[in-house]
């Protein structure tokens, strides 16, 4: 990249921060043209370009784990600077698993074991800010022991490999992989580090479509410098907004579909942008499953509220419509974004007549009752503890704070401050209040699977129904969350997944099971460290 960080800024002055003239963005929804400094030749527009799907990652070997007897998959993603194909004629420099973005898609089935090698192979600085390029790579959504969670602080330099380890006990679910280093997640998260990692069980593969009709869509925004690179202006920390909507890395794709039911794997990577989805047609999008899985029972919603790193399960039935019909999926945005003239468009559906395969009976199946599970069997009664937490900004240090708690605090406690430590296998009530105003924070707990029990409250939003670990903290709003900890013992973040709000410094940890004078053996920066790889 050959943007200057001058440039970068250059970027911000002209665009919504001048639009709002202010720095801190946003207070309520703001409306601009745009913010990318494209020609407006160079600059894309929506429907010209097909949806294209990231490669699904083979494993290099299996074997079986002498203890248990179950399989274990072998992979290994390179992280790489690479360049990629995203305006009509510009490249764009982006970082890469495998040099691509979206990074390719792991595929597995409950029960297989994972080991994920991740090689660093970055350039030692980032081109554009020049931090260092040391990653900590996190699967949202898995359990997994702490040293293979992405710790922010467990680091892997470039030139360092590291194996993570992946259990794939927990029921189906969409998860994805992203960089978590710390104090520069945005930045790495941006420039291209984050992929889908699907994993699949009998119920799921019972109830809801397969293989070309199971469609994962990474949605992210992007800003674009005037040679086609990726700008980055994150408003002081407050956030980015970009102008251009990505789905699998391409902007404002057009996919055709079968006149017959699909389902779609929403998974919104944006850093800081919230999503309203909706289709053009007013006809219902059918949500079958959350960050943790299957709900209980599908909810057919006409449009939902759905923040960074939150996955939501999607069935849309096109048996209906015309052959040639495209239909929008289309974005209301939600308070406190900053809007453009084409955020309001995510993609669109072409209809065509090819004959249906009426044999598989997810063609026109939407499945009302879906699966329990034991999150959402929890009950408040079994709750042994209720913790408050209050997020909010802090005006003297200017940095964004969880109970005034922020990571450089665990950093400088030699990581042994903890905001909450419940005993292994506790239920409790965790309370988030969002009551400064202008913002909306994802709150991502590590770890546990949670159940929303309500909103000031009030029930929660009827797409939210199912098995969480993301909750939209929208401004104004407390949120009351069930969940059990376990199975694992250690230390665990909880941070805001707005990420410029994570990296300055909206990050904490919490601790499972642990004393403070306990030795951990899954301390999560040295139970495992990266490896000099000797093969770059
Ligand atoms: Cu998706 Cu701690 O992050």
């Amino acid at each position: 990249m050959t943007i200057t960080r001058r440039q970068v800024l250059l970027i911000g002055g002209i665009g919504a921060a001048g639009a709002a003239g202010a720095l801190w963005l946003p207070r309520e929804t703001l409306n601009a043209k745009s913010i990318s400094r494209l020609p407006y030749s160079e600059m894309p527009r929506p429907f010209r370009t097909p949806l294209v799907q990231a490669p699904i990652l083979r494993p290099t070997r299996v074997e079986i784990d002498p203890l248990d007897g179950a399989p274990v998959n072998y992979y290994s993603v390179s992280e790489i600077a690479a360049s990629a194909s995203i305006l009509p004629r510009l490249k764009t420099p982006i970082l890469g698993y495998n040099g691509i973005f979206p990074g390719p898609t792991l595929s597995v089935d409950q029960g297989t074991k994972v080991v994920l090698r991740v090689r660093n192979k970055l350039p030692a600085t980032h081109p554009l800010d020049g931090h260092a390029l040391s990653t900590s790579t996190h699967l949202h959504g898995s359990a997994s022991l702490p040293q293979y969670d992405g710790y922010a602080s467990d680091i892997t330099p470039p030139g360092f490999y590291k194996d993570y380890h992946y259990p794939n006990f927990q029921p189906a679910r969409t998860l994805w992989y992203h960089d978590h280093g710390v104090h520069n997640t945005a930045q790495n998260a941006y420039s291209g580090l984050a992929g889908q990692y699907h994993l699949h069980d009998p119920l799921e593969r019972a109830l809801l479509p397969q293989g070309p009709f199971d469609v994962p869509l990474t949605i992210t925004d992007a800003m674009f410098a005037v040679d086609g690179s990726l700008g980055y202006d994150d408003n002081d920390h407050s956030g980015l907004w970009g102008d251009v909507i990505l789905v699998n890395g391409k902007p404002w794709p057009v996919m055709k579909v079968q006149k017959r039911v699909y389902r779609f794997r929403i998974l919104n990577a944006s850093i800081s942008r919230s999503l309203r989805p909706t289709l053009s047609t007013g006809d219902p999008l059918v949500i079958v499953g959350t960050d943790g899985g299957l709900m209980p029972r599908s909810r057919s919603v006409a449009n939902y509220r759905h923040a960074g790193a939150e996955r939501y399960e999607i069935l849309i039935d096109f048996r209906k419509y015309q052959t040639g019909q495209r239909i929008e999926l289309r974005n209301l945005s939600n308070k406190n974004n900053v809007d453009y003239d084409f955020t309001s468009k995510i993609m669109a559906f072409d209809v065509v007549g090819d004959p249906v395969d009426t044999m598989d009976p997810t063609w026109n199946t939407i499945p009302t009752t879906l699966v329990g599970s034991e999150v959402m069997s929890l009950t408040a009664a079994q709750s042994t503890k209720t913790r408050h937490f209050r997020v909010k900004r802090n005006d003297l240090t200017n940095l964004w704070t969880i109970d005034d708690g922020s990571w450089q605090a665990v950093v400088e406690s030699g990581f042994t401050k903890v905001a909450a430590n419940p005993a292994l296998d506790a239920t409790e009530i965790w309370e988030f209040e969002n009551s400064s105003g202008g913002w909306f924070h994802p709150i991502h707990i590590h770890l546990v699977d949670f159940q929303i029990l309500g909103r000031n409250g009030r029930a929660p939003f009827p797409a939210e129904m199912g098995p969480k670990d993301v909750v939209y903290v929208g401004e104004g709003e407390t949120v009351r969350l069930l969940m059990k900890f376990g199975p694992h013992r250690g230390k665990y973040m909880i941070h805001c997944h707005n990420l410029p709000h994570e990296d300055h410094d909206m990050m904490v940890q919490f601790s499972v099971g642990l004393a403070a004078t306990d030795v951990d053996p899954n301390d999560p920066i040295s139970a495992a460290p990266p490896v000099w790889d000797t093969q770059v």
